[in-house]
């Protein structure tokens, strides 16, 4: 692994988040000449964001990071919105505790905001992305009244302002969709890089993996005339992924990764990350 380089975190937490192997994917981004960038599988959208490039399509099949990404490059969210609300609302917060924050999660379960989204994502449990089987979200609460005191509301506002200028400065598009329509798009020149949910890890609404789709995406991932990037695990203490064989023909660097699994600490375990490298000749 390289030495850390600085790397910017975006305002949404997801559990996965793949900041810690961004410095590694930065070095390799820059050796190439990339067309379009296409990340199907976003999430907080901290590699792509980091990796800059100018011409970008991020996707995820999760409609609110989509919204809430949209809702920052249409302007309708900004540094001094998100200020003005977690002021309001971290104030209520502090005043009601729960109560308030499962307010605003029944709110934001019936109108979609993507300011609530954000207070959500910001104060519950573990900065967990979670949703049930009707797609609302269902993550308990911190537990911590004064959250949003004004120093994690400062932090919170420059991601927003650094996203922002992101998507000012370059060509980016945000798609809801599935990864598959992605590899409809992709061509010769360009870049996937891939970060599906691991098989039987992640469980929720908008993550749910399959082996079939697994075997889509190696499929459309063996076919495609675009470069790519998968992160994939390769093993942990218990067990090697039993997938990975099938990228033998490929490129694959080993990067240790703390993966954040879940609330509880014994079910969190120190994962062993591949990256699987296809770069073909533009
Ligand atoms: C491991 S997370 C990506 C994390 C991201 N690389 C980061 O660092 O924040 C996987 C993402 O894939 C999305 N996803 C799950 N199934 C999908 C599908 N079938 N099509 C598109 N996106 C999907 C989830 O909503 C989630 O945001």
């Amino acid at each position: 692994m390289l030495e850390s380089q600085k790397v910017r975190i975006p305002p949404l937490k997801i559990q996965g988040i793949k900041t810690k192997i961004v410095p590694y994917i930065q070095e390799v981004f820059k050796t190439l000449d990339v067309g379009v960038y296409y990340e199907p599988f976003m999430g907080s959208g901290v590699v792509g964001l980091n990796l800059m490039p100018k011409v970008a399509v991020f996707s995820d099949n999760n409609p609110h990071i989509i919204n809430f990404y949209n809702a920052i490059k249409e302007g309708t969210l900004t540094e001094d919105s998100v200020r003005a609300f977690l002021i309001q609302e971290g104030q209520e917060l502090e005043q009601e505790g729960q109560a308030h924050y499962l307010k605003i999660r029944q709110r934001f379960n019936k109108n979609q905001d993507s300011h609530d989204f954000l207070f959500l994502n910001r104060s519950c449990f573990n900065g967990l992305m979670r949703f049930n089987s009707r797609g609302d979200f269902n993550v308990p609460y911190c537990k911590k009244d004064r959250r949003f005191a004004p120093a994690y509301i400062t932090k919170i506002t420059n991601q927003v302002k650094w996203v922002s200028e992101r998507i000012a400065q370059n060509d980016y598009t945000f798609l809801c969709c599935n990864f598959m329509q992605i590899f409809k798009q992709a061509q010769k020149g360009d870049l996937i890089y891939c970060d599906p949910p691991y098989i039987g890890r992640h469980a929720d609404y908008f993550s749910l993996w399959s082996p079939k789709y697994e075997e889509t995406l190696y499929d459309l991932l063996e076919h495609t005339q675009a470069s790519f990037l998968l992160s994939t695990w390769h093993s942990n203490t218990y067990r090697t992924n039993p997938y990975l064989h099938r990228y033998q023909e490929h490129q694959i660097e080993l990067l240790d990764h703390f993966y954040h699994l879940g609330g509880k600490e014994k079910n969190r375990n120190a994962i062993k990350e591949a990256l699987v490298q296809d770069f073909k000749n533009s």
